[in-house]
C-alpha cells in the first residue's frame, strides 16, 4: 500500500482517527489510501472554466470532458459561445457521458461573480472541485504608448477578475 504523505491523506487520517490515535501512530494498512490515478481522476468532480465561449477556454472544457469530468461550467462575458466551436463542446459531452453548461458572466462584476459561483455550486450534482481560468484580454499596445486606464483594465480581467472567481470556487469547494 502507498502512502501519499499530503494534505488530502492527513484530512482522510484525522477524520477516521482521533488526534492522540494519529500521534500514537496508526496502522496505515487500516486506512484506504487511494491511487494516484484516484487522487487525478476528474470522475465525480464539476469543474468551473472561465474564458470558455471560445478558444483556450472551450479547449480546456472539451478535454476535461474528455478526462470524465461530470459536468463543465463555462462562463465567458459573451453573451453565448461560439458556434462551431460549442457544436464540437456538445458533441464530446454526448460521447463522454458528461454535461457542459454555459453562462454569460463578466468576471470583475463582483455582484455577479458572487450570483453565478453560488449558483453553479447549488446546481451541481458533484463537488465542485476545478477551476480553470482562461478569460483574459490582450492589447496591442507598444508599453511606452500604454495609457493607465487601459493597463488598469487589463489587470482587472486578467487579475483580479480572474482572483475573484478563483477565491469564491475554492470558498464553495
Ligand atoms: N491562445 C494562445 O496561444 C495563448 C497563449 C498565451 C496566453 N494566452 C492567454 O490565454 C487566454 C485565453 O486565450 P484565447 O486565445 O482563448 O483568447 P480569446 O480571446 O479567444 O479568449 C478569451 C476569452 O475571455 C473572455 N473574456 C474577456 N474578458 C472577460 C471578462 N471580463 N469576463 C469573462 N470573460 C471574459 C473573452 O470573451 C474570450 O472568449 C487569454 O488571456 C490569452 O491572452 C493565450
Amino acid at each position: 500500500m502507498r502512502c501519499l504523505t499530503n494534505h488530502w491523506c492527513a484530512s482522510q487520517l484525522s477524520q477516521k482517527y482521533s488526534h492522540d490515535t494519529l500521534s500514537a501512530c496508526v496502522c496505515l494498512s487500516e486506512v484506504h489510501v487511494s491511487s494516484g490515478a484516484d487522487l487525478f481522476s476528474l470522475a465525480n468532480q464539476g469543474v468551473i472554466v472561465t474564458g470558455a465561449a471560445r478558444g483556450l477556454g472551450l479547449c480546456i472544457a472539451i478535454s476535461l470532458l474528455e478526462a470524465q469530468c461530470p459536468h463543465v461550467y463555462c462562463l465567458d462575458i459573451l453573451e453565448s459561445p461560439m458556434d462551431s466551436e460549442w457544436i464540437a463542446a456538445t458533441q464530446a459531452a454526448k460521447k463522454t457521458g458528461g454535461r457542459i453548461t454555459y453562462r454569460k458572466l463578466d468576471i470583475t462584476d463582483q455582484h455577479a461573480v458572487t450570483k453565478v459561483i453560488g449558483e453553479i455550486f447549488e446546481d451541481c450534482d458533484y463537488d465542485v472541485k476545478g477551476f480553470f481560468g482562461a478569460a483574459g484580454i490582450q492589447q496591442m499596445i507598444p508599453a511606452l504608448e500604454y495609457p493607465v486606464e487601459q493597463f488598469r483594465k487589463m489587470m482587472d480581467v486578467n487579475v483580479t477578475g480572474k482572483f475573484q472567481v478563483y477565491e469564491l470556487s475554492l470558498r464553495g469547494s
